[in-house]
Parts: structure tokens; sequence; C-alpha cells
């Protein structure tokens, strides 16, 4: 059976500007729109942090490596408490849905060096796969070899999973309709439908809180898949039935090629 890797941003299920803000409508629909891709697809979901980790993060520095323990491994503490919370909140609304999903805790299987995956256990999740459950796992802290901690991002998460376990298709559910020329929220930027890996030009800003690289090391990851030969799309997760018509490559999304 095939397997689709679904990132879902942390912008799209809680609102950026208000600290813990749970976005329960887009989860649901979410929940809604799986039941139905899960009859003929393998799935893994990967949830970001969104106003649940990056305030904190940010707080405590913990992406500079740790390099003042007695302030920082509190915050390393605090952000997983946050990450687990908003976690269960997620996974309440796919239980409703009768979704067979399970949580896989970042910091207990992936151990980074110089921020990036180091060593992955992966087996527990290809098992669950084979049991045709769903694995959940989400951006976290984890241990460093190098810097004592850092941040593993949902999208780093994702993409390695996606190359790992060779999936059809990595989908980036966004609080936007995909990638534009520039920040979406400037008049005259443009939605990018065939986003030609050989060739582009892309403008952006992050939020303040960011401690994962925005869009910028999104696109950055979405290249590194699509070199591996995976359908990479971005889209509009917020939005009712988006995440059903990008997978039947209906309606808006943006499309990654390699020209
Ligand atoms: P998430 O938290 O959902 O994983 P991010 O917040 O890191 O995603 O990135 C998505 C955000 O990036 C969007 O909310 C959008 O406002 C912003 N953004 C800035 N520049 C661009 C761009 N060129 N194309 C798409 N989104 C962009
Ligand atoms: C970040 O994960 C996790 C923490 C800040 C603890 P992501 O980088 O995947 O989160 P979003 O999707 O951008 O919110």
């Amino acid at each position: 059976m095939n397997l689709i890797v679904l990132k879902i941003g942390g912008s799209a299920i809680s609102n950026k500007n208000i600290p813990f803000s749970f976005r329960k409508d887009v989860v649901e629909h979410i929940a809604k729109e799986l039941t139905e891709i899960h009859k003929e697809y393998n799935i893994i979901l990967v949830h970001g942090g969104g106003s649940y980790g990056h305030p904190i993060a940010k707080a405590y520095d913990l992406s500079k490596g740790l390099y003042a323990p007695k302030k920082q491994l509190l915050g390393f503490s605090r952000t997983r408490y946050y990450m687990s919370k908003l976690n269960l909140l997620i996974i309440e609304e796919f239980i409703k849905y009768n979704l067979p999903v399970i949580t896989i805790q970042t910091s207990s299987v992936i151990t980074a060096k110089q921020g990036k995956i180091y060593n992955f256990y992966i087996e527990p999740i290809i098992k669950l796969l084979s049991l045709r459950m769903i694995p959940v796992m989400y951006g976290d802290v984890v241990i460093d070899e190098k810097k004592g901690i850092t941040i593993i991002s949902g999208d780093d998460i994702s993409t390695y999973l996606a190359i790992k376990l060779k999936a059809d298709k990595l989908l980036f559910g966004l609080d936007v309709d995909g990638i534009y020329s520039k920040d979406p929220s400037l008049e005259d930027s443009e939605l990018i439908e065939i986003l030609d890996i050989s060739s582009f030009t892309i403008k952006g800003t992050m939020t303040k809180y960011d401690v994962t690289g925005g869009i910028f090391h999104k696109i950055e990851k979405a290249i590194e898949a699509t070199k591996h030969g995976i359908n990479v799309y971005f889209f509009n997760i917020t939005k009712q039935g988006r995440l059903l018509d990008v997978i039947n490559e209906k309606g808006t999304f943006t499309k990654l090629i390699t020209g």
C-alpha cells in the first residue's frame, strides 16, 4: 500500500499570535478527511509546534544548543510538556473519528548532531504501518551529540521518513494556499502552482518567534524529498476539502517538479 506523509503545520493548527491557541475546527476536518484517505493509503502524520512550541523554545534559546544548563534544561522540560499537550489535543480529535493513531515521542527515538537528525529508531513506525496504524510524531527538543540539545522540526522528521520509507507523497499542510513568489500577505504576491526546483526565486518572511527556519527551511526539505523521487505538495490545510483534493491532484496547491 502506498504511503503518504503529512506534515500538519503549527501555523495551521494554532494561532501564531496567541500562545497556546488550538484550532480544534481545523483538526476536526483534517480527521474527517483522513478517514477517507486511510482507506487507500498508509499514513504517517507529523505536526508542528505553532504557538505551543516556538515561543517557549525561543524564550530558552534552545535551538542554539545547551550553553546555560540551569535555565535551558527547564526550557527543555517546558517545551516537551507543551508539545505533549498539543499532541494530546490533536490525538483526541483523531480518536473521535476512529483513526488508529499512535504517538511516537520524538526525543525518545531521535538524537541529533549539529541540529540535524543523526539517529532515528524507525522500526516501531514500520511495524505500526504494517498493522495499518497511523504513527504520529511532532517537532520537538531532542538530545544533540554536539550541541547538548536542539530543536528538530516536523519538517525534518516528515522529510526523513518520506525518504527512508519511500513515500508516494509528502504533503506540507499550511495556513496559506502554497508557496508564493513573496510573503503571501503582500498584495502582489502570486501563488506558484508548479515550483521547478532547478530554477526559482522566492522571497518571504518568518514570524518573529520561529525557531526552525520557517518557510525557507520547509522549501529546502521539500527539495531534498523531490530529489529522491517523492511527489511533494504544499497546500492550505485550514480549508475544508483541500487535503482530499490534493491527494487527487485537484484544486489549489503548489507541486514541486524537477524541471
Ligand atoms: P508552519 O508553522 O505551518 O509549519 P511556517 O509558519 O513555518 O509554517 O511557514 C508558513 C508561513 O510562511 C505562512 O503562514 C506564510 O505566511 C509564511 N510565508 C512567508 N513567505 C512565504 C512564501 N513565499 N510562500 C508561502 N508562505 C510564506
Ligand atoms: C517546532 O516544530 C517544534 C518546536 C518549536 C518545539 P515545527 O518547526 O515543525 O513547527 P511549525 O510547524 O513550524 O509550527
